[in-house]
């Protein structure tokens, strides 16, 4: 029972809630456990379907949970690990105040703020599967993989700070991701430290298991879990040669739980990325000059031919365009195929959330749920949208694509359906 962490209880200021926890805790005789980091079973499931392997919990799944711990500590008691330039990631002053059951000090410093605002959709590991997400489309964002969709960076790189800082504090319009704008600037500035921490964390985990589900276990693993092919190859050896191969493992496994091994192969080059990450900000030209009705021609034919936009976004801009039937994003992708949806049931068991078809947007309603300035709509088209599927707009010159930002902000919402350029006409398809 996890009675008293439940963030359901309101605010800061209703102690009522927690005598009456306490009594209930009393009352059904149970005491709350502290709250844990659930290990990555998608990432683990996957990597034994691709492996045709299971994993081996002494060699391959505890080593990994412990090096997590270590370094990061609990969902209760953050800790900072000891690697270069951490410190302009973030600092265990504001990891303490996101992390935790929700409270504050006796100086009123805030507790528990991640747990308060974000847990319920994002969960308590990041994994974005809080008991509220699956009610959700989008889906909450799972921060494992360190991939996110709204920020200025390019793709394969980390948000800068204040990428994260900004959609935390203005929410993502048009989805369930909310805005807290009102909190206190030292807040938000925890709430997305903790975003990074976790991310870091889950990147950690990730990078962990690639390299431990390559051990070859097959000495160590009690007979009746081999493979054939495991059960073969043991066969084969001699008593000598098992024992050889059994410290071999042993000392791999030593080698990769050695913590500057992990502190210098695994987590500094992550921690550089998410450090300099500003340094991977896409520089925005100055926005030409010309008078917004040409603009809006020159963006308008562009989107419709070399911009490519409307093979996913329609003929209409309605968000229906031939290439998007099958789409679904990366988050999703990892543990669902649509071509092959057989390993589906495995992976919902783990608590994977059912399959949601990605949408390219209806760019008619004028939502844009990574803002709204005409930065950040060039961002969009420049770099693509990580993690969903839409491209980096390669073959557009920078001048072409603030013409495209002209249309697509200011032009398309207006434009009228019914008429799509007349050298489309032939793929337009019928609408009742
Ligand atoms: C009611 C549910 C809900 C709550 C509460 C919530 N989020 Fe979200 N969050 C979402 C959804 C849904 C998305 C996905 C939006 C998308 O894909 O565009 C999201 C996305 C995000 C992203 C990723 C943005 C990107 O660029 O990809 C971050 C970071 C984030 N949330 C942080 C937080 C933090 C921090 C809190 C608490 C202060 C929080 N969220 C609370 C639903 C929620
Ligand atoms: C391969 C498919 C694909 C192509 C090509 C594509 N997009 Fe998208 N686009 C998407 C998807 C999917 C989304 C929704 C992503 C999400 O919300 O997670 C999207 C969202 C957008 C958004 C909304 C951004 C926001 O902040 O909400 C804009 C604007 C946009 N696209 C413009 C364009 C333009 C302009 C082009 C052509 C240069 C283009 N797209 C090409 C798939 C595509």
């Amino acid at each position: 029972m996890h009675i008293s962490q439940a963030p359901e209880f309101g605010g800061r200021h209703w102690a009522g809630g927690l005598v009456l926890t306490a009594l209930i805790g009393v009352i059904v005789g149970c005491s709350s456990e502290p709250a844990k980091f659930e290990p990555n079973r998608i990432a683990m499931h996957k990597a034994e379907i691709t492996l045709g392997i299971t994993l081996d919990p002494k060699y391959q799944v505890e080593p990994i949970a412990k090096i997590l711990s270590d370094s990061f500590g609990t969902p209760d008691e953050p800790i900072v690990p000891e690697v270069e330039d951490i410190d302009q990631v973030f600092d265990l002053e504001h990891l303490k105040m996101a992390a935790g059951p929700y409270g504050s000090e006796e100086d009123g410093t805030p507790r528990g703020l991640y747990r308060q605002h974000c847990v319920h959709c994002h969960g308590i590991t990041g994994n974005g599967r809080g008991p509220t997400a699956a009610f959700l489309n989008p889906y909450p964002r799972d921060f494992r993989m360190g991939k996110y969709k709204w920020k200025s960076t390019k793709t394969g790189t980390p948000p800068t700070h204040d990428d994260l800082r900004r959609v935390i504090s203005d929410g993502v319009p048009g989805t369930a991701m909310p805005s807290f704008k009102l909190l206190p600037a030292e807040e938000i500035e925890a709430l997305t430290q903790y975003v990074k921490y976790l991310s870091l964390r889950g990147e950690l985990e990730r990078n962990l298991l690639l390299e431990f589900s390559d051990l070859d276990c097959s000495v160590v693993k009690p007979a009746d879990q081999r493979t054939k092919e495991e059960q073969e190859y043991v066969a084969s050896l001699s008593p000598e040669e098992i024992q050889e191969e059994t410290d071999d493992l042993n000392s791999a496994v030593e080698e990769l739980t050695d913590p500057e091994v992990v502190n210098e192969d695994f987590l500094a080059p992550l921690v550089e990325g998410w450090a300099y990450a500003f340094e991977d900000v896409t520089e925005v030209p100055e926005k030409p000059e010309s008078e917004l009705k040409e603009s809006l021609a020159v963006g308008r034919d562009l989107f419709f031919n070399k911009g490519g936009c409307a093979t996913c976004h329609g003929q209409s801009a309605l968000g229906d365009g031939q290439t998007a039937e099958n789409f679904y994003d990366d988050w999703t992708e990892e543990y669902y195929d649509p071509k092959d949806p057989s390993q589906l049931e495995g992976f919902l068991a783990l608590g994977a959330l059912p399959p949601r078809k990605l949408d390219p947007r209806n760019l008619r309603l004028g939502n844009f749920r990574g803002g709204r300035r005409p930065v950040d709509v060039y961002w969009r088209i420049r770099n693509g949208i990580e993690g969903a599927k839409m491209p980096a707009a390669q073959q557009l010159s920078e001048e072409e694509i603030w013409h495209v930002v002209d249309y697509v902000r200011r032009g398309l919402p207006y434009d009228s359906l019914s008429q799509p350029p007349e050298h489309e006409q032939e793929n337009v398809r019928v609408r009742n």
